[in-house]
Order: C-alpha cells, then sequence, then structure tokens
C-alpha cells in the first residue's frame, strides 16, 4: 500500500508538471484529488486497514494529498502569472507616448464672413431677422412688384414644388414684406440672412444653393444720401478704411433707384487682374431705394415714409477675399477645402 501511495504522488505530479491550461489542471484535481480518486478510496478505506498497517498508511495519504494540494495551488498560481506576463507583452502599452489629438471642427469660411457681417451690421443699429425659405410666389415675387408674367422674373430661375404657388425663395428679399408687416408702422432697421435657391446650372460661379444677406431700412427721412454712407460705412469695416467704392445704375423692380455697388479690387488694387476681369473693380451688392409700391405691400404709407434696401451674398464675398475660383467648394464638403480656413 505504502508504495502504491509513493507512485501514485510521482505519477501525479510529472502529468501536473506538464499541464498548462485551467481545463487540464481542473481535469488533474478531479483524477487526483476528487471523491472518487484512488487517494480518496485509500483514505476512507482506512479503517479497514489492519492495526498495525493502519498508522503508517494513513500518514502517509494524508502527506501525499496535502503535498498534492500545495504543488497545485503552486501551479495554479504560476499559470496565473504566466498569463498575465503574456498578456501583458502582447498588449503593450507605451504611456509615455503624447496623445492623439482629436480632431476639432471649425466654422464654416461662408459662415465665418456671415458672422463678420453681423457684426457690423449690429454695431450700427440693424437687427437680425429671420425669415422662412419655403416661399409663396406672391412673397417671393408679386408683392416685391413683379407680378405675374412680368419678364424680371426670368433673373431668378426657381425651383418650385408640388403644391401651386409653393417654392424655394431665391433671394432673401421677400423677408423686407414680412417684416414691414410686422413693424408697420415703426421705422425698420434689420438685415436678414439665410439660404436661397436657384434652379440653375451650377458653375464656378453659380450655386443651387448659397447664401444672402438683405438689408432694409424704413423711416421718415431716409435718402439715397444714407443709402450710400451706411453702404460705404459697411465696405470700410469689411474691407479695410481705405477701400474705394463706387455706385453704378441698375435695375431692380422692387427698387426705385437701383444700384450695385463695387469695392476696388484690393488684389491689384484697381490696375486690372484675373479676379476683377481687367476691371479694377468687384461687385458686391445690390441695393436700392424701396421702391413705393412695395412699402405699400409691406403696410407703409409711401408718401410719409421712405427707405434703402441691398443684397450680397457671403460666399462671393468669402470668395473675393480669400480668392477662391470656384463657389462650388463651398457645400461640396471637400475636408480638403474646408480645412484650409
Ligand atoms: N434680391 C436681389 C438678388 O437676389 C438682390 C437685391 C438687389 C436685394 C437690390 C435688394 C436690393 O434688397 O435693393 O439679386
Amino acid at each position: 500500500m505504502l508504495e502504491r501511495l509513493e507512485e501514485l504522488e510521482r505519477q501525479a505530479l510529472t502529468e501536473l508538471e506538464g499541464i498548462t491550461d485551467e481545463a487540464g489542471l481542473n481535469a488533474w484535481r478531479v483524477k487526483y484529488l476528487g471523491r472518487s480518486a484512488e487517494l480518496g478510496v485509500i483514505l476512507a478505506g482506512l479503517r479497514e486497514l489492519s492495526k498495525e498497517d493502519r498508522p503508517a498508511v494513513g500518514r502517509r495519504a494524508n502527506e501525499v494529498k496535502l503535498n498534492l494540494e500545495s504543488t497545485l495551488q503552486t501551479r495554479v498560481e504560476a499559470l496565473r502569472v504566466a498569463a498575465l506576463e503574456r498578456s501583458l507583452q502582447e498588449e503593450r502599452l507605451d504611456v509615455s507616448l503624447p496623445g492623439r489629438k482629436p480632431i476639432l471642427g471649425r466654422i464654416h469660411p461662408a459662415n465665418q464672413t456671415l458672422r463678420q457681417i453681423y457684426n457690423i451690421w449690429a454695431e450700427m443699429g440693424f437687427q437680425i431677422y429671420l425669415s422662412r425659405e419655403v416661399e409663396t410666389d406672391d412673397f417671393n415675387f408679386g408683392l416685391l412688384n413683379m407680378p405675374e408674367h412680368h419678364p424680371a422674373r426670368d433673373m431668378w430661375d426657381t425651383f418650385h414644388t408640388t403644391a401651386t404657388g409653393v417654392l424655394l425663395r431665391t433671394h432673401t428679399s421677400p423677408g423686407q414684406i414680412h417684416v414691414m408687416r410686422e413693424r408697420a408702422p415703426e421705422p425698420i432697421r434689420v438685415i436678414l440672412p439665410g439660404m436661397c435657391y436657384r434652379y440653375e446650372q451650377s458653375s464656378t460661379r453659380a450655386e443651387i444653393q448659397f447664401n444672402q444677406v438683405e438689408g432694409l431700412a424704413v423711416g421718415h427721412h431716409i435718402t439715397f444720401a444714407d443709402l450710400k454712407g451706411t453702404l460705404n460705412a459697411f465696405a470700410r469695416r469689411m474691407f479695410g478704411e481705405h477701400v474705394r467704392t463706387r455706385f453704378r445704375a441698375a435695375h431692380f423692380p422692387f427698387t426705385e433707384p437701383s444700384a450695385e455697388m463695387d469695392i476696388e479690387c484690393f488684389i491689384c488694387e484697381g490696375k486690372g487682374c484675373s479676379v476683377c476681369r481687367r476691371s479694377g473693380w468687384l461687385e458686391i451688392l445690390g441695393c436700392g431705394m424701396v421702391h413705393p409700391i412695395v412699402l405699400r405691400n409691406g403696410g407703409y404709407d409711401p408718401t410719409v415714409f421712405t427707405g434703402f434696401a441691398f443684397g450680397m451674398g457671403p460666399e462671393r464675398i468669402t470668395m473675393l477675399k480669400h480668392g477662391i475660383d470656384d463657389i462650388r467648394y463651398f457645400w461640396g464638403n471637400d475636408l480638403r477645402f474646408l480645412e484650409q480656413f
């Protein structure tokens, strides 16, 4: 019996050495230390042994059991440490490496220009008035002195909706009527920024969507001199103290008289270059004195009130400022373009 115990111990310990995973350890535990393992059977059958054999076999059997248990414990621990070391090796982390910079969003170039425009007009006492992008034919054209079949409507190629008389605004000018009807007969000083839509073949100079900033001032003694002075003040703040401007006669149905304002080309300083198309001047906005019919449509008596209005394109101004040669970059979502601002 004692020999059997020696053999059992040797066999168990040799087998344990070769085990490298948890499943193997569990199987080994059942095989040598479990209830029906040989060692267990020997311990359970001690009382059946003769008086002379019992103490020696009992002592030895218990020694073997303790030895197996503690060797198992050591082995379990050794495997755990080995596994930890392996994972530390494999998933090596260098905590001294600098972190990866998160990609920061930035303000879209058109919005940068818009914010600059807002600030300048805010300093001059103009509030921001937001008006709808989906408009009726009446507000986009009729009330702005372009009745049905008026030839000037051709200047604005229009996206119509499936609902008759409902369209996407082609300019911010219909907001003039909304704000006048809301404020009449109080004096008005507002700018109306927002997205406009045109059913056009897109090209380097034309897009189907773009921003405009409309301006409107209505009061008792507003003259064309106020229009020029105010727009000149704007141009100086926007393009620099020494910018030269000029007003050219133009035509818009909703203003009379109408004009377009140019600034001297800041690229060639008026000498003529490709950006100003050799003219030395850059057109930046349309403007004029609010037409009496438009004032009346807004609820103001044109014999008592006068006003001026203007409309400019922030994308166009941004293109001029940064020498951008294709307006389609603005809504093309190309990060290589956007990240330059
Ligand atoms: N609405 C015009 C356009 O889209 C721009 C414009 C011109 C606005 C003259 C005005 C104005 O308020 O007085 O081309």
